[in-house]
């Protein structure tokens, strides 16, 4: 490597390093808001209720599953057997377009009820039957009661207008009827973390946190009853979940990076750690590091400048390449960069990717200490999302978090890859709700009338 590119890089790994006491420090600082927002006081974590425990393994039925988080839309058919297994009997992945996120609110309930329309037609589903339907929407949603919930602010690059302050079960239901889909009902709201931990503590009870690690970045835990959540929800149950909304905590430090991504951002100001975090932008953060050093004149060439330029041209899967050996410049267009430039962006990923595996373990250290402080018990937390499961090392760096913040105690906390959480986890979801007491009753009062 040059002399130029050498001190460039070993500034960035100052920028962006992430020592065992900032770990320390954002441990104490994360719980800091979780006690705050517990409290009702301002607090950049949002601790939203679930109005669900954690499942016991004997939740039964057939449910549907609408699944909508980031650029895909999936419809399923889930079967629970009552027994801690649960399966997938049929499943539709559709991308979500561009103009459906950015459009009208309307037009995305449309969308999706269209995806319904289509899943039931074409798994030739029995349109006299009844059916129950729990809908993954994986953004920060309020809820007051299991199926219903007004999103308090997009995020994840949706913008889709007049939804923020709605209830989107009552807007999703008015979708289905104008398809004249009358069979289904909404009876399970669920955020991706809460279904991710009802996918592994369905079989596992010693599950005690969600967290997704992909496109955005959350976690959730469930609350005991008893501590002081003063009046955020009812205490007539032993616990209940509770989505931290993670991605929004804001006291970690930023860089001037971290400040240059959230400024081209939909949302600046929000989802500070998101940004440091998941993989909508820690390929941006790649993308302009790698585009500020070809300024620079010590990577590439002026002529590469343009593919640089254009905004998500990196991503983390491309980025997860480099771990593995190869070419991240040939990937995203640029077949002829030099050897030099290939090493210079490993490392520039490296350096990205650790800090993000980093501060996850520290926020995930910081929940099972707020469940647990001496880590007396076992906890198994569930993960799902493309940067813990196919980022190579990715893994290793959270798990050297929890090293240094808890010594050899760490061992008691697995980390364990639960893929399908927004489809088996949400219909277990539907499942624990249909006992019907976490119902809205508005809504339940309207299903018992259709049902007569
Ligand atoms: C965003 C959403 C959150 C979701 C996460 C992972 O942070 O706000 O609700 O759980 O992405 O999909």
């Amino acid at each position: 490597m040059n002399q130029t590119i050498r001190p460039y890089l070993s500034r960035l790994e100052d920028l962006f390093s992430f020592s065992p006491v900032d770990a320390q420090t954002v441990v104490a600082r994360f719980q800091e808001d979780m006690r705050r927002s517990l409290d009702g006081r301002a607090s950049s974590l949002q601790m939203l209720p679930s109005y669900v425990g954690r499942p016991t393994g004997a939740e039964q039925g057939c449910f549907l599953a609408l699944d909508l988080g980031g650029t895909n839309l999936r419809v399923l058919a889930v079967r629970l057997d009552g027994r801690g297994k649960a399966e997938i009997t049929a499943v539709n992945r559709l991308a979500v377009p561009e103009s459906v996120m950015r459009g009208s609110g309307e037009a995305l309930f449309d969308f999706l009820a269209e995806g319904v329309a289509v899943f039931l037609e074409e798994h030739r589903l029995d349109r006299k039957q009844h059916r129950d339907l729990a809908f993954t929407f994986s953004f920060p949603v309020a809820q007051s009661a299991v199926n219903a919930g007004v999103l308090l602010n997009w995020t994840k690059g949706f913008t889709a207008a007049g939804v923020a302050g709605q209830n989107v079960v009552a807007l999703f239901s008015d979708a289905l009827r104008r398809k004249r889909i009358e069979e289904v009902s909404v009876t399970a709201l669920v955020n991706d973390t809460v279904g991710t931990l009802a996918a592994k503590s369905y079989a596992d009870p010693s599950c005690d946190m969600g967290v997704i690690l992909g496109t955005g970045t959350n976690a959730c835990y469930p609350e005991k009853n008893g501590r002081s959540a003063q009046g955020r929800f009812p205490q007539s149950r032993q616990e209940m979940i509770l989505n931290l909304e993670w991605g929004n905590f804001d006291k970690l430090d930023a860089n001037a990076c971290d400040q240059a991504l959230d400024r081209i951002t939909l949302n600046p100001g929000r989802q500070r750690m998101e940004k440091m975090v998941s993989g909508m932008y820690i390929g941006e953060l790649v993308r302009m590091i790698l585009l500020d050093m070809t300024d620079r004149g010590i990577l590439l060439e002026e002529r590469h400048k343009p593919v640089l330029a254009g905004e998500q041209s990196v991503s983390s899967e491309h980025m997860s390449l480099t771990a593995r050996g190869k070419d991240l410049f040939a990937a995203i267009g640029i077949p002829d960069a030099s050897d030099r430039d290939r090493d210079a962006a490993a490392r520039v990923c490296r350096i990205v990717s650790r800090r993000s595996a980093r501060i996850v373990g520290a926020a995930l250290a910081a929940v099972v200490a707020w469940m647990d402080a001496s880590l007396e018990q076992k906890h198994t937390i569930a993960i799902d999302g493309a940067l813990f499961e196919k980022y190579p090392g990715y893994p290793e760096n959270m798990r050297s978090v929890l090293e240094e913040l808890f010594a050899r105690r760490a061992d008691r906390i697995s980390l364990c890859p639960t893929s399908d959480g927004s489809g088996i986890g949400a219909a277990i979801i539907a499942a624990v709700a249909s006992s019907g007491r976490e119902q809205d009753p508005a809504a339940s009062r309207k299903q018992t009338r259709k049902n007569r």
